[in-house]
């Protein structure tokens, strides 16, 4: 039988709430453990704490569902559910000290994400969400502000690890900057996401995001009314993934189309 995605996201609630108070004990006196893919990849020992809790309680739980986290690696399931696991998005504030930071976790059914949950700690904010279901904040229904027109819109993006991504990054930023309100680099995908959904921002896009990043936050955004997409009209993938309200979601695809802003240059 087809697993419920309200007791999924239950779940997910539940290890979020869990896992971002163990983070967010461990946030003082945090030092980088490692790097990864470049020297500003970090990764915290709270990162790795962090989601070996999530692993252990998801897995208690639901023993043959498979687990995508971005720390840990993929473990293979024989259930039709996947759990897709950012333990501390943001790990570059986390380690400053700064709020926006969070944990993020998504449920597949047969590879379509049916629930969420993203838990901000240091702003005392759970968003959850199920497919079809609506996306909430602390229990309170969210419904993301209309749309507004593009010059009008405070976009927010983040920048890759590769110092080559960077710079093409930087130069789509460029084009993009006169046709907006204004930018922002808040340095976490899940909060950024999220707050599209409560009106913090109007439209999202970034190149070389990975699913952990966006599947939790992007129920939440979809949930409360908001496009979800990525390059040529596709879903959202690695190359990029844009969000907004429909209609100031087709004017920022548009802009972004030939500025090059799904490649490396
Ligand atoms: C990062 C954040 C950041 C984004 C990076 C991501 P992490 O996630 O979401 O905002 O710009 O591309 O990698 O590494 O802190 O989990």
């Amino acid at each position: 039988s087809a697993p419920d995605p309200e007791a999924l996201r239950d779940l997910a609630v539940t290890v979020a709430a869990e896992a971002g108070a163990l983070a967010a004990e461990g946030q003082a006196g945090i030092t980088v453990l490692d790097t990864k893919s470049s020297p500003t990849d970090v990764v915290t020992k709270m990162d790795r704490a962090t989601e070996e809790l999530i692993r252990a309680r998801l897995l208690a739980q639901r023993p043959h569902d498979a687990v995508l986290g971005e720390e840990g690696g993929d473990d293979a399931g024989t259930s039709r559910v996947r759990w897709v696991v950012d333990p501390i998005d943001g790990t570059v504030n986390y380690l400053y000290g700064s709020p926006d930071w969070g944990v993020a976790i998504a449920a597949e059914v047969d590879g379509v994400v049916v629930a969420a949950a993203v838990n901000i700690p240091s702003r005392g904010e759970m968003f959850e969400a199920v497919r079809g279901g609506g996306a909430r904040r602390d229990g309170e229904l969210l419904r993301a502000p209309d749309a507004v027109p593009l010059d009008r819109a405070l976009v927010a993006t983040g920048f890759g690890y590769f110092p080559e991504r960077r710079v093409q990054q930087a130069r789509v930023l460029l084009e993009v900057i006169p046709h907006i309100r204004d930018i922002r680099r808040g340095g976490s995908a899940a909060v950024d996401l999220t707050g599209l959904a409560t009106g913090r921002y109007n439209a999202f896009y970034e190149r070389g995001l990975h699913a952990w990043d966006w599947s939790a936050p992007g129920l939440v955004a979809t949930e409360a009314g908001l496009r979800l997409g990525g390059p040529h009209g596709g879903p959202p993938s690695e190359d990029l993934v844009i969000a907004a309200r429909p209609g100031l979601y087709e004017e920022l695809a548009e802009l972004l189309a030939p500025l090059g802003a799904d490649t490396d240059g």
